[in-house]
């Protein structure tokens, strides 16, 4: 997991490319270089550490040449310090790198450079990259050709950024299975990993398909085949997303910007897809079996999906983690076959493992996913887009509801097809689906009572979260969310669960917070608490019946809420705790230590 951003045109390069590492460090923020080039051939700069530390360390800012590429990195071979981050060059220093993949073939191909004589500095696979270019060079008549030979040598994840001394108009960019976007500007051009690395200057792009390379001077770009070096035609496309969407716009942190954002996010999840849903529902209202595939927060989406499904189209999705269904459901999988892939990033590297593996056995792939023209949207059939905006915070929060948006508007619409619910309750659904947008700004004004409470809870070892029904996804979306940014050790589970072991743990004073929508089995939930409480758990209760207030010590009193639309207002409080908690005990909340935004490496 890595962050690449080049430019070539006037300006300094140092100064857009150490700008755009700064917006591309949640892909990864263990180390960073840069390297320049101007007519006396190439300049590395490079270390561990987060970017402002090297800007002082190593001077990023004084670099000179008006072409370059910048890396931000989260290792997967070799450990973060000075030598392993990129980029990486070979022998003769004139042909410089950055990585972002695995090179899953980088042994072999190392043992036979070493014996050719190639020295290697680092115990990267991407150096291996830098070294095969200069051998394949040795034969190739030019340095394209060379790229070329090189590159299809290799086997396994990558989007490169090259840059080559003895051409000084000119940088190259590689995608294969990790992603890369062009940015389109006038008289300059840039390559990045992503949109907001380059926001600032140009809104215009073209995303790479995996398999293709370009070609970018300060006032041309081409993009070929990888292959056969032959031309491609692309378009370009225009992003919407203002730089000032993928910056703080003056809150602390982006993830809590991120979480005051969804009242919005949930409206554009809404309204951005009233007129697809009905369409899309009727094209997949006819599968009757249905999984669900996600990863981390995506995948609780998925499990509430699956409530949702279950109770309005009494079907039955199946929902697995991408990283299991890519193996193990490899013969259940055929052409009657539905697969709802679920993914913010669209680069997920086992969610799209999963989407290709449905392709290969002719089943209809619909992808949920936040980030326009990522991989997903094009392994897909179908794409439905949460629009939630540019989500920098590493832990998901506007996505995850905005995901939950449009699973609950396709269960609604599927069921309205299959009649499989009363009319009157799916009206009633959908025309209280609007409201949530203002129910979940009203949740939002209790954020200082949820930043009090936190403050209670700071030296707490473990926290348990419980629900019933459609509450248990929310109660394990909340548990995830400390645990990723707090550090603090917690668990969700179903309320019945908790009799058959994790009981055992409660003693005075462990937290348990119970996820206590309306429904059902609300009274058999207060039973649970009751159990809890009764062994000297500190319940913390989030619901809006009154008979809550019997057991719970701190009572998060929410509006009153549809049961089934219950998942998008109830995990707000738990996000806050989250996030409260994190800045109280000294973290980070949007960089938490050894997880990284997307995971784009199995
Ligand atoms: C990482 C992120 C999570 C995210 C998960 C799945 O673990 O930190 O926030 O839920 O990946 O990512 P996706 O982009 O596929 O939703």
């Amino acid at each position: 997991m890595c962050g690449i951003i080049g430019y070539i045109g006037e300006r300094p390069a140092c100064e857009v490319i150490v700008k755009g590492l700064r917006r591309l460090e949640y892909r990864g923020y263990d180390s960073a270089g840069i390297v320049t080039g101007d007519l006396k051939g190439l300049h590395i700069r490079k270390g561990a550490g987060r970017i402002d530390e090297l800007v002082k360390r190593v001077d990023l800012l004084s670099m000179p040449g008006n072409r370059g590429i910048g890396h931000t990195r989260w290792a997967t071979h070799g450990v973060p310090n000075d030598i392993n981050a990129h980029p990486h060059s070979d022998c003769t220093g004139k042909i410089a790198l950055v990585h972002n993949g695995i090179i899953e073939n980088y042994e072999p191909i190392r043992r036979e450079l070493l014996e050719k004589g190639h020295n290697f500095r680092s115990d990267t696979d991407t150096e291996v990259i830098a070294h095969l270019i200069e051998e394949e060079l040795k034969t190739a008549g030019d340095f394209e050709t060379a790229l070329r030979r090189a590159l299809t040598k290799l086997k396994g994840s990558f989007a490169l950024g090259i840059i080559y001394a003895d051409e000084p108009d000119r940088l190259y960019f590689v995608r294969n299975e990790s992603p890369l976007v062009l940015g389109i500007g006038e008289g300059e051009n840039f390559a990045a990993s992503d949109v907001p690395a380059f926001l600032e200057y140009t809104n215009r792009v073209i995303f790479l398909d995996d398999g293709e390379y370009a070609v970018i001077t300060k006032d041309s770009w081409e993009v070929k085949n990888l292959k056969t070096g032959e031309r491609v035609e692309k378009g370009i496309q225009t992003i919407e997303w203002s730089l000032e969407m993928a910056e703080k716009s003056g809150y602390p942190h982006f993830m809590l910007k991120e979480i005051y954002e969804q009242p919005k996010a949930i409206k554009d999840a809404i309204y951005g897809n009233l007129e697809l849903i009905p369409k899309v529902a009727r094209e997949i209202a006819g599968y009757e079996k249905m999984y669900f595939v996600a990863m981390g927060t995506s995948y609780h989406a998925a499990l509430v999906g699956k409530y949702l499904f279950q109770r309005l189209t009494k079907r039955v999705p199946v929902v697995e983690e991408a990283s299991e269904f890519r193996y193990e459901f490899e013969d259940l999988v055929d052409d009657k076959t539905l697969v709802i892939a679920i993914t913010q990033s669209g680069e997920t590297a086992d969610t799209l493992a999963a989407m290709k593996l449905a392709k290969s056995k002719d089943a209809k792939v619909l992808a949920i996913v936040n980030v326009v023209g990522s991989m997903a949207t094009r392994i897909a059939d179908i794409t439905l887009y949460t629009h939630a905006g540019p989500e920098i915070g590493v832990a998901a929060t506007k996505t995850y509801t905005t995901q939950l948006v449009i699973l609950t508007l396709l269960a609604i619409e599927i069921a309205r097809i299959l009649k499989t619910a009363e009319k009157e309750f799916l009206d009633l659904l959908e025309k209280e689906l609007n409201n949530v947008p203002d129910i979940v700004s009203s949740i939002l004004e209790l954020n200082e009572g949820i930043r009090e409470l936190a403050e209670n809870l700071k030296e707490k070892r473990d926290v348990f979260y419980i629900g019933r029904g459609i509450g248990v996804p929310t109660a394990l979306e909340g548990a995830l969310k400390l645990k990723e940014i707090s550090y603090i050790h917690a668990e969700g589970l179903s309320a019945g669960e908790l009799k058959h072991g994790p009981l055992a743990l409660l003693e005075e004073g462990v937290p348990l917070v119970a996820v206590a929508p309306p429904g059902k089995t609300l009274n058999k939930l207060i039973g649970n608490i009751e159990e809890a409480k009764a062994r000297g758990a500190r319940t913390i209760v989030v619901g809006s019946s009154e008979e809550l207030k019997r057991v719970a010590d701190t009572l998060i009193a929410m509006p009153p809420v549809e049961e089934l639309l219950s998942p998008i207002p109830y995990v707000i409080p738990l996000q806050l705790i989250a996030y409260h908690l994190a800045v109280l005990r000294g973290n980070d909340p949007d960089k938490p230590r050894n997880l990284a935004k997307s995971v784009t490496v199995e």
